[in-house]
């Protein structure tokens, strides 16, 4: 129930878990809000209305009929309320025809980004300026994530369309620098008419670049750690200038993760729930995972995660290839899916030594959870990891993370070395994963301080209340 005194935010995005999930930011937008509800703020989400089975159960009902006008044509659009859902917030879709009404998110069938992107992206972001801008006061900030909702914070100060929300406040969340959304200036006429005087504001190297603008013109900004956010002036792909000019209104803040759906107590897509011993919770749950193996009792290293390159996925193959090429003391499983060339180099590995590789090429929240249950390790060889969530709910499982020394790896995985969580290794190199990998395979044989381990990392705590009061002081500085 909102209070009057709440602070009500708008989150705009394109994913939220449960209705559509790509990434870790999908987790982030559909648990953070849950957890703001209780440090008053009045939370709520907007996202497209996809052609998903969720918008099918739960199709609320049209508050919003409007058209966006472009200079040739005008587009509708629909926003609806999601009222009796049990999400913990406030939820709105906004119905886009021949725009958002498709099941994937963000990848045509022949796995590339859809090409009608850069409209799909400034229809989403003017319909909710102009339905906002119909009852302004309705929300005291706009919170946007990544560059799909990058142009919000530059519309709402310099376009003619939306008065009413010039002087209201933006605030942005950078989940992943890698995707600016960046798009010619031949899509100029797609954008209401601005102050033109500050069209350098959507620029950079001469296109539209909605991340590089929402960096310079958002009133406050996170990244999802620390660690990510020192990296950033350095590494950048051409931004560093602007993220060390953007510095002082930036901070880090650790995402955290939604206890209410990762207990190992309660978590409704595991066969066997943590009931006395975490220890006992691990082998259950790992006996279902490997039966299948010839030797189902060696140690079982996981990775789960789109194959992409960023996610180090060519180097880690190679590296099971290696491993298994000299020793067969391990079996490895591998849930993941994505770039075609690394599904096929994964498949290979798999072809060659059956007995102790799975590799599912899916999407598949259910087998994930098992697998954060039931593994030894989790690898984790990301050439660049903002924050990740996947070493945190591993470790909440009891599984202990194998990871790249980068962005929120790194600030959430110290080395067992300096009293840690897991094992870190420096650079996304072969030589680097094997030497893991041997280390991995001495703290097994060393049963009592693997388990001690175990003991302590699903003890921690990643939840959200901590970070969840950041936000909320973010917000508050802003207004
Ligand atoms: C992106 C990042 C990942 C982060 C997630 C949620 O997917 O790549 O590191 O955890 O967003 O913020």
């Amino acid at each position: 129930m909102k209070k009057k005194e709440d602070i009500a935010v708008l989150m705009a995005s394109t994913e939220c878990y449960p209705m559509a999930k790509v990434g870790g930011m999908a987790d982030v937008v559909g648990s953070l809000p849950k957890y703001l509800a209780h440090l008053g703020v009045s939370p709520s989400v907007i996202m497209p209305r996809y052609a998903r089975p969720w918008f099918d159960k739960n199709p609320g009902k049209i508050i919003h009929d409007s058209i966006i006008q472009y200079p040739h044509a005008h587009h509708p659009f629909r926003i609806w309320q999601h009222e009796d859902s049990d999400l913990g917030y406030e939820l709105y879709s906004v119905e886009l025809p021949g725009l958002f009404d498709r099941e994937s998110v963000y990848l045509a069938e022949d796995g590339h980004g859809y090409r009608d992107e850069t409209i799909r992206n400034i229809s989403f972001q003017r319909a909710i300026l102009q339905w906002w801008h119909s009852d302004p006061d309705s929300f005291d900030l706009i919170h946007c994530h990544d560059h799909m909702t990058g142009l919000i914070p530059f519309l709402m100060k310099y376009s003619y369309e939306y008065p009413a929300l010039r002087q209201k406040p933006s605030y942005f969340t950078i989940h992943n620098a890698l995707h600016r959304g960046r798009c010619s200036w031949n899509n100029l006429s797609l954008l209401p008419h601005f102050d033109t005087w500050k069209g350098g504001l959507l620029d950079w190297d001469e296109a539209i670049d909605p991340l590089a603008s929402a960096l310079r013109v958002s009133d406050g900004i996170n990244t999802v750690s620390p660690g990510y956010l020192e990296e950033l002036p350095r590494e950048a792909q051409g931004l560093e200038w602007v993220f060390a000019h953007e510095r002082h209104k930036m901070s880090g803040i650790i995402n955290g993760v939604d206890y209410d759906v990762w207990n190992p107590k309660t978590d409704t897509l595991l066969p066997h729930h943590l009931k006395k011993s975490i220890h006992s919770f691990k082998r259950k749950n790992k006996a279902e995972l490997t039966a299948s193996f010839a030797e189902p009792d060696l140690p079982l290293f996981v990775f789960i995660g789109r194959f992409a390159h960023q996610k180090g996925v060519d180097i880690l193959i190679q590296s099971i290839d290696t491993w298994l090429n000299h020793h067969r003391d391990a079996n490895f499983f591998i849930l993941g899916s994505g770039d075609k060339s690394l599904e096929h180099l994964a498949g290979m590995v798999y072809g060659k030594y059956p007995q102790s590789v799975r590799v599912v090429f899916d999407y598949n929240e259910p087998l994930s959870h098992v697998l954060y249950a039931g593994a030894d390790f989790l690898l984790m060889p990301s050439r660049v990891e903002p924050c990740g969530l996947n070493q945190m709910f591993s470790m909440r499982y009891g599984t202990v993370p194998i990871v790249n020394h980068t962005g929120g790896l790194k600030d959430t995985v110290p080395d067992i070395t300096v009293d840690g969580n897991g094992l870190s290794f420096d650079g996304v190199q072969t030589d680097q994963v094997l030497n893991a990998l041997q280390r991995a395979m001495e703290l097994f044989s060393d049963q009592k301080s693997y388990k001690a381990l175990v003991e302590k990392i699903y003890k921690l705590d990643f939840s959200w209340e901590a970070s969840a009061k950041r936000y909320v002081d973010a917000y508050k500085q802003l207004l």
